[in-house]
């Protein structure tokens, strides 16, 4: 397949970040990374290579704030293999080469996700079964094979799981039964996450292997049917005898939703019951659909919510905390169609502003991180 060079290291990315200053913001002149080690916690956030290498307050904050990366889009499908048998490593070189640099671990996301499909794999998975196994093997193979050295931790399989009825993510979700209805589904059964945790197992056997999904976090019925059918999927796995280490809640959190503490501890404890590490990996948090009045009001009800749900995690065992950013200004929350608001307003869900100044939710996370 003329894979031979694949190697991150070869990818020929020079580093950027060397000589970054450090952006000390107005709060305590550690980073989030800092406070959280501080108890044994790995804070990190999604990053946008191109941001890293482009624009040196982006990557200040990065540099500051976090201590583990995993990049946004350039390890999903449509970077990493955009024509079949051509693999790009360019992108996510340009991520791994900062990490090396800033001395950052890196996370890898991710290996089967229903988006970011190039365009020739939805055509080769509809060919059958037998063409669904080669091509996901030999997805695995070149990208763990490249990857080893320096992603230790993979979303294996993301968003397998069907939105329950009733949940409001339910007109978007196709399913059958419990799983997300995907050309992966269709092509091999639900035993296709079954089949890249063992591929993945086989290809790097002392990576973390995880499994991701979002909608998991709230006090509703339906995030609780989410709840018992994750806890189903990885009690079956586990019977099964197949791989897997983790789970990865994305706690792309809402305002608005209910939230209680107990049915989320359950849960976590439930699956660190089974041996399981549980991360929160992509959070952030959208605003209410009535804002109140004033930014402040507003960033301190983001922070409060956000204090909550992940007080909760920590205090259940969760020991990794992700932001799908770390800036107002570089989110999908305001790019997004689907996630942004409609009322002319921005969402204001995560640590940094727009002009990378700490805000209240930033200071609900160090307290979470410092057991406040
Ligand atoms: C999102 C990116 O942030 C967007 O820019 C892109 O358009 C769509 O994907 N769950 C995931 C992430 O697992 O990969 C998604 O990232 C956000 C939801």
């Amino acid at each position: 397949m003329g894979l031979a060079g694949l190697g991150l290291a070869g990818c020929g990315v020079r580093a950027r970040g060397q000589a970054l200053g450090v952006a000390r913001g107005d709060g305590p002149a550690d980073g989030l990374g800092e406070v959280a080690r501080a108890r044994g916690i790995t804070f990190g956030t999604a990053v946008q290579g191109e941001l890293l290498g482009q624009d040196p307050l982006y990557a200040a904050a990065v540099a500051t704030e976090a201590q583990l990366l995993v990049p946004e889009w350039e390890a999903k499908w449509d970077a990493l293999q955009p024509r079949e048998g051509e693999f790009d490593l360019g992108p996510l070189g340009v991520v791994a080469e900062f990490a090396r640099a800033q001395r950052k671990q890196l996370r890898g996301h991710a290996l089967v996700w229903h988006q970011a499909m190039p365009d020739w794999l939805a055509p080769a998975l509809a060919e059958g079964a037998t063409r669904a196994r080669g091509v996901l093997a030999a997805h695995i193979q070149a990208v763990l094979g490249a990857t080893q050295p320096v992603i230790r931790d993979w979303d294996v399989v993301n968003e397998v799981l069907a939105n329950p009825p009733g949940s409001r993510f339910t007109a978007q979700t196709p399913a059958r039964g419990v799983f997300r209805d995907t050309p992966w589904l269709r092509a091999l059964g639900p035993d296709y996450i079954d089949l890249a945790l063992r591929l993945a197992r086989e290809r790097d056997p002392t990576l973390r292997l995880t499994i991701n999904d979002y909608g998991l976090e709230g006090d509703t019925p339906w995030a609780e049917q989410k709840r018992q059918a994750m806890l189903a999927l990885v009690r079956a796995l586990l019977q099964a005898r197949c791989p897997l280490d983790a789970v990865g809640l994305q706690a792309h959190l809402q305002v608005d939703e209910p939230f209680r503490p107990e049915p989320l501890a359950g849960f976590i404890q439930g699956l660190r019951g089974m041996g399981l590490a549980v991360l929160i990996t992509e959070l952030d948090c959208r605003e209410s659909a009535n804002l109140p009045p004033g930014l402040e009001a507003r960033d301190a009800a983001v922070a409060a919510y956000v204090q909550q749900v992940v007080g909760t995690a920590l205090a259940a065992g969760c020991r990794t905390v992700l932001t799908w950013g770390l800036s107002d200004r570089d989110s999908w929350l305001i790019r997004d169609p689907d996630v942004s608001r409609r009322d002319g307003q921005q969402h204001r869900g995560h640590p940094l502003d727009a002009a990378f100044r700490r805000k209240a939710m930033w200071q609900a996370l160090a307290r979470s991180f410092a057991g406040g």
